[in-house]
């Protein structure tokens, strides 16, 4: 599958976010929204009202990550609302395949995040069930961290891991996508480990031009992929 690049709204400035969006329209394939409650991770964040106005006054399909401590009770909802993508965590989540199916049945993509210190292994056999495998490349929480070159390795682990998968034939394409720390430095080596979805946050908003960061930003991703054969 082609490169998609998902420009998160953390970085961006809050009390104008359809206007920080436009800025990236024509460009991005996704916007990222990141739902956090203080309890799965340190930070609030915007929760379904804000996601719900974004539907309707962005052009971008929304990419929902829930940093939440209760993904089974809320999940659903951001697919009933017309978020495109609804990811949570592995770590957060206590019915993975009942949640990742009722995010399907409203309509939503099904996402699983994984964090730095979990492998991506245990949840092999469960990837029929998702539609985007989020392999955290930061601790979850915050914009602006550096990149973990510790993830790499698992990086790669999930490229076989979706290849062996998709031999299996589904109708949906299995997207991998990291998101923290992703620059114009950090980039290709995380496509070259084999992500497809790349968010980036501080790259892209906090810099002077974020259409052509995002354009640089998919340009890198797009030529390691050619040269690893991925495209
Ligand atoms: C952090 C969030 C990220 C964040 C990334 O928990 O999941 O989406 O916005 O920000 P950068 O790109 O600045 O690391
Ligand atoms: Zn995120």
């Amino acid at each position: 599958m082609t490169v998609s690049i998902s420009p998160s709204i953390l970085a961006a400035d809050f009390s104008r976010l359809a206007e920080e969006a436009a800025l990236i329209a024509d460009d991005a394939d996704l916007l990222h929204v990141d739902v956090m409650d203080n309890n799965f991770v340190p930070n609030l964040t915007v929760g379904l009202p804000v996601v719900e106005s974004l539907v309707k006054n962005v052009r971008l399909p929304l990419d929902c990550h829930l940093g939440i401590a209760d993904p089974d009770r809320w999940a659903p909802r951001f697919a009933e609302v017309g978020a495109h993508n609804v990811t949570i965590h592995a770590e957060a989540v206590k019915a993975p395949v009942r949640t990742l199916r009722a995010i399907r049945a409203a309509g939503g993509r099904a996402g699983l995040a994984l964090n730095p210190a979990t492998p991506v292994e245990p949840y092999e056999d469960l990837l029929a069930e998702v539609d985007t495998l989020l392999v955290m490349t930061i601790e979850p929480g915050f914009g602006g961290q550096r990149f973990l070159d510790a993830v790499l390795p698992k990086i790669e682990r999930a490229r076989r891991a979706i290849d062996r998968n998709r031999a299996f034939g589904r109708e949906v394409p299995l997207w991998l996508q990291v998101d923290g720390g992703i620059n114009a430095e950090t980039i290709e080596r995380c496509a070259e480990a084999g992500a497809d979805v790349f968010v980036a946050g501080s790259a892209v908003f906090q810099g002077e031009d974020p259409a052509a960061v995002v354009r640089d930003l998919r340009a890198r991703a797009e030529a390691t992929r050619s040269v690893t054969g991925r495209c």
